[in-house]
């Protein structure tokens, strides 16, 4: 058996599936040129039949992304699978991941389907998809609540018809790491052709367990591929965390005794690309990622790091891409010194065009805050808004007026379609009254379900970061902005999400 783990990211496919966390083409083409970065084995780009939105990005990133496999989520059906298929030509590595439903609640409640006929479509599924592409990803969804002779015989049948990777999804978070390990293991014990293909593990984090768990179903289970998000995002709790698995597997060589392929030090960045592109934040105590991984506050913690590192740490801070909190760059700094850093932090804009546009984001920046720490330059980089193209609104200027006893009044100026106008308001307090003050204007009729400021360098002196979550007609969208003041912070935060409901993008969820 092989000694390389496979790191298959489906941030872009199932982390994208947590409401809220839903991505422009352009947000996961950069996402998707950092998971390369990082030397992520596969890709799963999205699920090309489920909206043309996701058609098209599957497709930009089967062009742009050269080293990492591109996949596309599939349902059992010829259609999906031909989609997939399309969107992926050109792509340097391709795999389709077709998947049905073989747990006895989901085929009879949701499928309406018998076994037999379920058994006959994943043969068929992943025999249309072989005759496509070369490597074909097969998943029992719900597989860990499935009967386990039913199991085999599904899974004999698609490793037959030539599935080259069979995934043992825990759909639902059920599994406890041994008894998940164990049926990875009777599974490809009982399953006679199972040597004939890649075993991997998709554990969700209901119970807080995916990384256990997938941990489990590689040391016991022996899966040579784990399926994970960066940040651990996904529908519900989210999915087994990547940085989390990664930094267990490489900190525990000597348990695990695997290797991979994963550049470490471009975690962080990856981290808070997911992050400031979604919204969905990092909590300060999160393994590998969080603010507080690597900070060490108890004096007697502290004096023993000084002395000797390794008395209270297992892994090095700059091997997943943290430095100093130190200040980088200044209104001094030039465009090289500014794109050099960028290039330092593991992060590549994608033309000129953006380079200039986050260079003059930046200048902007340094007049208003005379120290800018790489947190910054992240954040700036990691603006979805970098460019504004196809953007229906973008931000311009903000005046408002507050005083205690008196209620605070907001003008915002932003651009609609390209032309200018002005939106003014009073309300609560000068966030209420600037959100108003935009929403007068454009009449969204949204309703915000979330507001949250974050302060990006952790002091007065540092950029707030808002996230904004609003939901229309059903929709959910989050919107990111950041600025030194947070008022204008929370107007960029809101046209931001605006933005996204307005590309009133439709899609098919895969567990729907
Ligand atoms: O959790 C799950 O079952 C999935 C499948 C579609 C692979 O994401
Ligand atoms: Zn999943």
């Amino acid at each position: 058996m092989s000694d390389k783990l496979i790191i298959f990211d489906t941030t872009l496919r199932d982390g994208e599936q947590s409401p809220g966390a839903s991505m422009t083409k352009d947000e996961k083409l950069r996402i998707a040129r950092q998971l390369e970065r990082l030397k992520v084995d596969v890709i799963e780009a999205g699920f090309a039949a489920s909206s043309n939105g996701d058609f098209e990005a599957v497709q930009a990133i089967a062009h742009a992304i050269k080293d990492s496999t591109i996949c596309s989520l599939s349902r059992a059906n010829d259609r999906d699978i031909s989609r997939a298929a399309e969107a992926l030509k050109g792509a340097n590595s391709a795999r389709i991941h077709t998947f049905i439903a073989t747990s006895a609640l989901h085929m009879e409640k949701k499928l309406r389907m018998t076994p037999d006929q379920v058994f006959e479509q994943a043969k068929l599924a992943v025999r249309f998809a072989r005759n496509l592409v070369s490597d074909v990803e097969f998943s029992p969804e719900d597989g860990y609540r499935s009967d386990m002779d039913f199991l085999c015989r599904v899974l004999e049948a698609v490793i037959k018809e030539g599935a080259t990777t069979v995934n043992v999804p825990d759909t639902v978070g059920y599994a406890v790491p041994e008894l998940y390990g164990h049926f990875i293991k009777d599974l490809r014990e009982r399953i006679p052709n199972s040597d004939k293909a890649v075993w991997s593990v998709h554990c969700h984090n209901d119970l807080g367990m995916a990384v256990a768990n997938s941990l489990a179903g590689v040391k016991i289970g022996g899966a040579r591929q784990v399926e994970c998000t960066i940040n651990g995002l996904g529908e519900r709790a989210g999915n087994c965390s990547l940085e989390e698995v990664v930094m267990a597997v490489k900190t525990r060589r000597d348990y695990f005794g695997l290797t991979l392929g994963i550049e470490t030090k471009h975690i962080l960045a990856a981290s808070r690309m997911v992050s400031q592109t979604t919204g969905f934040v990092v909590q300060p105590n999160k393994a590998v990622v969080g603010a507080n991984a690597f900070a060490h506050a108890s004096g007697i913690h502290q004096d023993g790091v000084l002395k000797a590192r390794d008395t209270y740490e297992i892994m090095r801070a700059e091997d997943v891409g943290w430095s100093a909190n130190k200040i980088v760059l200044g209104k001094l700094s030039g465009r090289n010194a500014f794109k050099q850093r960028l290039l330092e932090l593991g992060v590549q804009l994608d033309s000129e065009t953006e380079i200039n546009a986050a260079f003059a984001k930046f200048k902007e920046l340094a007049d208003r805050k005379s120290e800018i720490f790489d947190e910054d330059i992240l954040a700036l980089a990691s603006d979805g808004s970098v460019s504004h193209e196809d953007e229906q609104f973008v931000f311009v200027s903000l005046s408002q007026h507050s005083e205690t006893g008196e209620r605070p009044q907001a003008n915002v100026v932003f651009t609609a379609q390209g032309k200018e106008v002005k939106g003014s308001s009073d309300g609560n307090g000068p966030v209420d009254a600037s959100l108003k003050a935009i929403e007068s204007h454009v009449n969204s009729g949204a309703e915000m379900v979330l507001y949250s400021v974050n302060a990006i360098s952790g002091s007065t002196e540092s950029q707030g970061e808002v996230t904004v979550r609003l939901q229309n007609s059903g929709r959910v969208v989050n919107g990111v902005g950041s600025d030194p003041d947070i008022v204008v912070a929370s107007a960029k935060a809101y046209l931001s999400a605006l933005n996204k409901l307005h590309s009133k993008a439709e899609r098919v969820a895969a567990q729907g």
